[in-house]
């Protein structure tokens, strides 16, 4: 009897403390209504989830989409408790992401929410990233990519002896599936130094760990949803909590501080990101034998060079694996466009090695993957936060309003592109993109926090296996596609392919 009570008791307790946070939250919102004070129009907020709710419901793309249809080309929303303004307008996105991009340097962070996450280029911010940008950006030149790029190609050899097995036992198989092992070889080999060979089912334990970063379970959700309050997150943050998966984080950063142990001993080597930053640092050695020393670090140290790594695997592991499955979801559902591309491939590279200026040299397989990253943009928000108070179009908005471009529905705008749910390759030609606003297209960012690593594994992989085999749609393929609900856009379902051995 007296547990029952108990327990009704902080029943009671837990509902009047929810129901106080309910009407503080409702108090607030109606007085401190930040969008009615600037005059921003846009949606009236769900206590507590704000559009949160409806992104959920709907899919965050197409609430975007439905939000700027409503409202306009500025829209104020709440995520969760937090204010964000959405920007559309092309002249108005010039400004934050290139002509003042100098007030919107950073991109919203979680103060201590990173975890090993902190020193990594999402996250840094002022002084602290240029100067990580600056370290960093080197590794992405042409000459070292093209020094990673038999690491890349080992992999890809690995992806096509899996798509020639479909071929030969005419297996319908998931493209999805494929391509998630693929980029994530690729990014642990040319990242990490490690070989994942996860297309060939090897170094489960790793795998399965670093999958585990990219899988949503629902206690993930809610922390994620904890962590969007700012104070309440950067508090947890600060005690250690991370919306992360705690051992693989563990698992997988103990595996690259062996291998950075193992460099700086010379026991190995490799022609990947870990070795560039530590010869990097032999080479800023040398150079400041006998020099004053400067106020700018030229190095990275063994903590921040693991940040990094992480933050590549985390920004570059999904981006490429759906830009992927999307492409050649297209190739089986468009054969005329496929044909096309793959003449191009034959007449530039017949059966040469494919090397990396012969990749660049592809101007319709670009255009085809543009159109592809136009239709399904893998990153569908880009954000900044304004460092001091700024004129945003006709609205003055406070230092620290975050600003988001919704990039779905720039990318469908019908206004720029007639018939957006069309596969137009031809949009691309050099003289359709001269005539359109340059923020009409977003699927790299733009300006200073601009993705740089192109799609450099992702056109790779398509180009070596679009010469062996040719993709066709089966009963199985879900046409139109639907799309899943979250930040990083993938089809909801798998996509379901078949292959068949070119002859030539
Ligand atoms: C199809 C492939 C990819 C797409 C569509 C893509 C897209 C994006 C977008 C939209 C941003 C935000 C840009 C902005 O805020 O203006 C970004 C940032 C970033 N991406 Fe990618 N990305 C891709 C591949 C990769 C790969 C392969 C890597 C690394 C291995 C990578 C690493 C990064 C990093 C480090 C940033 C943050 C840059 C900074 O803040 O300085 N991305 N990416």
């Amino acid at each position: 009897m007296s547990l029952f009570l108990i327990g009704d008791s902080i029943t009671l307790t837990l509902l009047i403390f929810l129901i106080l946070i309910f009407v503080y939250y409702v108090y607030n919102l109606r007085t401190n209504n930040i969008f009615r004070r600037i005059g921003i129009p846009g949606p009236a907020p769900i206590p507590l989830l704000g559009e949160l709710f409806n992104a959920m419901r709907r899919g965050m793309y197409k609430n975007d989409v439905a939000l700027i249809k409503k409202h306009g080309k500025i829209v104020g929303i709440y995520e969760g408790i937090t204010p964000i303004i959405l920007v559309t307008d092309p002249d108005i996105l010039r400004n934050v992401l290139i002509k003042d991009c100098h007030v919107f340097v950073n991109r919203r962070v979680i103060e201590g929410g990173a975890g090993p996450f902190e020193h990594g280029l999402t996250v840094l911010k002022d002084e602290q990233w240029k100067n990580a940008r600056s370290i960093v950006s080197p590794t992405f030149s042409s000459a070292k990519l093209k020094a990673m790029h038999s690491l890349m190609n080992d992999v890809s050899d690995m992806y096509n002896e899996r798509l020639l097995e479909y071929a030969d036992k005419q297996e319908i198989f998931d493209i999805k599936t494929i391509n998630g092992q693929y980029t994530l070889d690729i990014i642990a080999s040319c990242l990490f130094g490690v070989e994942t060979n996860s297309l060939k089912n090897e170094n489960i334990i790793l795998i399965n760990h670093l999958k585990k970063f990219f899988t949503l379970t629902l206690t993930r959700i809610f922390l994620l949803f904890i962590f969007l309050t700012p104070r309440l997150g950067s508090y947890l943050g600060k005690k250690g909590y991370t919306v992360l998966p705690r051992d693989s984080l563990e698992y997988t950063a103990n595996i690259v501080i062996q291998v950075i142990a193992r460099r700086r001993q010379c026991l190995e080597r490799r022609n990947d990101f870990i070795q560039m930053m530590i010869d990097h640092e032999e080479e800023i050695k040398d150079q400041e034998v006998g020099q004053q020393s400067k106020s700018l670090r030229k190095t990275l140290s063994d903590k921040e060079i693991l940040s990094q790594a992480l933050v590549f695997l985390a920004a570059g592991y999904e981006t490429s694996s759906v830009l992927m499955s999307f492409f050649f979801y297209v190739m089986a559902t468009e054969p005329v466009i496929q044909e096309k591309v793959y003449q191009e491939i034959r007449q530039e590279l017949g059966d040469d090695e494919v090397t990396y200026e012969k990749l660049n040299q592809l101007q319709y397989l670009d255009m085809v993957i543009n159109e592809t990253l136009r239709m399904y943009p893998p990153v569908i928000r880009l954000d900044r936060v304004a460092s001091k108070d700024y004129q945003l179009g006709n609205y003055l908005i406070p230092k620290g309003t975050i600003i988001h471009a919704p990039v779905y529905p720039i990318h469908h705008d019908s206004e720029v592109w007639p018939e957006p749910e069309k596969f137009i390759p031809e949009r691309f030609l050099p003289a359709e993109k001269a005539k359109r606003h340059p923020m009409a297209f977003l699927a790299f960012g733009d300006g200073p926090r601009q993705a740089q690593i192109f799609a450099l594994e992702a056109k790779l992989g398509i180009v070596r296996a679009l010469r062996l085999v040719e993709f066709e749609r089966c009963e199985e393929t879900e046409v139109p596609l639907q799309l899943g609900k979250i930040i990083v856009l993938n089809s909801k379902n798998s996509i379901f392919l078949r292959v068949v051995r070119r002859s030539q």
